[in-house]
This record gives structure tokens, sequence and C-alpha cells, in this order.
């Protein structure tokens, strides 16, 4: 019987030789302390987001703070059920279409090469701070419609909000509230701003600003949850899984050549990045009724871990999945999820994430990586690189 904690210190630095033991049970991982089952096979989290989507409420939030802690859940779309969740993602929706993102292609390439140009010329800089996420920060807020500077500036506060001293569980320490409260004043005054003069309101805050469903229009509160959910979803996991490709290719030098000759490759180096160290650790739900995975019945209230990094690592779906391959194919993964709720942004962030790569590439030579200086998030809830030196080559 394994003690599996996800707020443990263990499971918050590196949890995959924890997954790796509890993938060796036979379904689900009951935990008594939070009432809650891990779903760590790939079949399990499949069929249940596939096959018992009824049975099963997003509405007690999606992060484990919020299901298993029982801090506040910000109302927005991704914590509704199927139809009232439909008709507020669908305000976005076209937006994130493969043929929307496309037209994006050259001014994302733009912004790329601008924030890399001055990194490449000083040859050494850290590419997840410095680079990716910065590049990101400012493409989400694009998409919200906000200027540069609110978007660099709050991005840095949501990274506040979610920061974790070691051993902390939760995000109430004094630093996120501070960060929380300075972050929540910002953007109310922002979105009163934009109220009293819709003309200064561009992209999704445009949108959601004149959306009316059912004849419900977003309040305040509203408005500012959706700020924050973009700013974070948009700019927080592309960048990881950027971070982890550098950063494994460099561990395997002929993956990394072959990239570095073929850029045609870099598509697959990001989506094996995403597979081996899947940036969205674990998300949650609520049992709404009760049903059964593999033998194991669930009771209507239990709380439900989808770890998605455990999934795409699970044996029983790819071989020799504890390797990173670029070469491998594979027929499906869970690395956007799977059914109503799967990621919006999915075509965003391949393409946003294979041309941040590919731009590094052009210019980085036989690049290095100060191994024992790169870190990693310390969270339960998102996962990867988030600091890694680089040192271009020739
Ligand atoms: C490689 C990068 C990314 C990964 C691995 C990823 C992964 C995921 C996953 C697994 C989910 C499903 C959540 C669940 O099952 O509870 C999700 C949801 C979501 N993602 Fe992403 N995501 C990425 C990038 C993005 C980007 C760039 C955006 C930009 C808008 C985005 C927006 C969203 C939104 C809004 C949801 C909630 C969807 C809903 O509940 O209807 N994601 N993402």
């Amino acid at each position: 019987m394994i003690d599996y904690d996800p707020f443990s210190d263990d499971a918050m630095r590196d949890p995959h030789k924890i997954y790796a033991e509890l993938r060796k049970g036979d379904g689900p991982h009951f935990i008594e302390k939070y009432n809650a089952w891990a779903l760590v096979h790939f079949e399990d989290i499949w069929n249940t987001s596939t096959k018992h989507e009824k049975d099963i409420t997003f509405t007690a939030g999606q992060p484990l703070t919020n299901v298993l802690l029982g801090e506040p859940v910000p109302h927005a779309f991704p914590s509704m059920d199927m139809s009232e969740h439909r008709k507020w993602r669908r305000v976005v929706h076209a937006d994130y279409t493969k043929g929307s993102v496309e037209k994006e292609r050259e001014r994302i390439t733009a912004l790329a090469r601008e924030i890399l140009a001055p990194l490449a010329e000083r040859g050494s800089f850290d590419f997840y701070k410095e680079y990716v996420n910065r590049v990101l920060a400012i493409n989400a807020g694009y998409n919200l419609g906000l200027p540069r500077e609110k978007s660099i500036a709050w991005r840095g506060l949501v990274d506040e909000t979610m920061h974790r001293e070691t051993g902390q569980v939760g995000t109430s320490s004094e630093r996120n509230l501070k960060a929380a409260g300075q972050l929540a004043q910002q953007l109310h005054a922002y979105v009163r701003e934009v109220r009293a003069n819709p003309a200064l309101a561009g992209g999704h805050v445009a949108k959601y600003l004149a959306a009316e469903i059912d004849g419900q229009k977003l309040d305040d509160q509203g408005l500012v949850n959706l700020l924050i959910i973009f700013l974070t979803v948009g700019s927080g996991t592309t960048p990881n899984v950027c971070a982890g490709a550098v950063y494994y290719l460099a561990q395997n030098p002929d993956q990394k050549h072959a990239v570095l000759n073929d850029l045609s490759l870099v598509p697959q180096a990001f989506s094996e990045a995403a597979r081996y160290d899947q940036p969205t650790n674990i998300l949650c739900r609520r049992a709404a009724n009760d049903f059964e995975i593999r033998g194991k019945q669930i009771k209507a209230g239990q709380n439900l871990l989808m770890v998605y990094a455990s999934a795409n690592r699970d044996e029983a779906e790819f071989e020799r999945a504890g390797e990173f391959d670029i070469f491998r194919s594979y027929p499906r993964d869970l690395t956007f999820g799977v059914g109503g709720h799967m990621c919006l942004g999915m075509h965003l962030a391949t393409m946003a994430g294979v041309i941040l790569l590919e731009e590094f590439f052009k210019v980085a030579g036989d690049y290095r990586i100060d191994t024992g200086r790169c870190t990693r998030a310390y969270s339960e809830f998102l996962s990867g690189f988030d600091h890694i030196p680089v040192e271009l080559g020739d």
C-alpha cells in the first residue's frame, strides 16, 4: 500500500516514481484523507472522461486546491457542467480553431524573433523565463486584448499567487495572498475601465463583455475570473513543454542532433516532451452519481484526480513509456485531455510551441544546458521546468 498524498513534498518535487508504483495497482487508487480516487492509468482517465461525463461534475473546480482543500472556485466555464459550459466556452471557441490559430503564425513568429534576438546576442539566458514564458505571456494578453506591459505584469502576479514554499500546502501564504490582492484590485480596476468605455476592450475581453447567454451577462467578478484563467493557461503550460523539449533533447544528444539537422522533427520533439513531462500534472472532478471504474465503486460526492502526467507514461498504453523518444508514434494521448472539457488552446499551444522551438534551434547551434541550475515548478497542479539556463553553441 502506498501512502500517496499529492501535496506531499516528494509528490510536489517529482511524482513520477510514485506514479510508477501506483500504476502497479489495478484501477484507481483510493486516498482516504481526501475521500478521493487517483486515476493513474491511461484507460481509466480515458473511459471516465468519455463514458461517464454525466456521472461527474466540474463545479467543485479542477485544481486540487479547490476540490481537495475547499479553496474558493472561480465561477467560469472550466468549472461549469455541460450545457452551461458549452455556451460560455463557445464565446471564444472560434479564436482557437486550427484555421484561426494558423492566421496568427506570422505575428507569433515575429514576436518570438523579437524577444529572442537580444538574448541570442548575449549568448546565454534563461530559456524559460526570459524567452518562452515571456513570449506566451504577451501572446495570452494579446488574445485578451491587453497591452503588453499589463500582460507581463499580471502574468507575474499570477505566478506569485501560485508560488509555494517548501512544504506549503494550498495557496494561502502571505506572499500568495498579497499577490492575489494586488491582482484582484488591478483587474477589477481594468474591468471597470472597459465597462465604462467598451471601445478600450479587445479580444476575449470585448467578446465576454458583450456576451449575453440565457439572459445573463457576466458581472465584474466573472470577467476578472476569465482574465486570470486565460492569463494562466495561455502562458503557463506551453513554455514548460518547450523547456522540457530543450532539456530532454540535451540529455539525448542523438535526438538533439537529429532535430538540429532537420527542423521538420520539431513537432515530434514538442509532442514527446508534452507526453513525457505532461505540464497539467493533475486536474480534478467530483462524482455526481455512483459508478464503477474497473471494479472500483465510485460513490457520488467522492473526488476524482485525473493524473494526466501518470497516464501519459502508462506502459499499458505506450511502449517504453519511461523513455524520451521523439521517433515514437501512437494513436492517442491525453496531453490535452479528452471529452467536453478538452483543452481549448491545443492548436495554439502546438503551433506556438513549435514556432518557439524552431526559432530557438535556428540560433542555438550545439547548445548546452546548465543542468545543475535548472529548476522545476514546485506544485501539485502544474509541473515542468521553470528555469533553464542555456548557453548557445557554434
Ligand atoms: C502544451 C500546452 C497545454 C497543455 C498540455 C494543456 C492541457 C490541457 C488539459 C489536459 C486540459 C483539460 C482539463 C481537464 O481535463 O480538466 C486543458 C484545458 C484547458 N486549456 Fe489547455 N493546455 C495547454 C495549453 C493551453 C493554451 C495555450 C490555452 C490557451 C487559451 C489553453 C486553454 C485551456 C482552457 C481554457 C481549458 C479549459 C477547457 C474547459 O474546461 O472547457 N490551454 N488544457
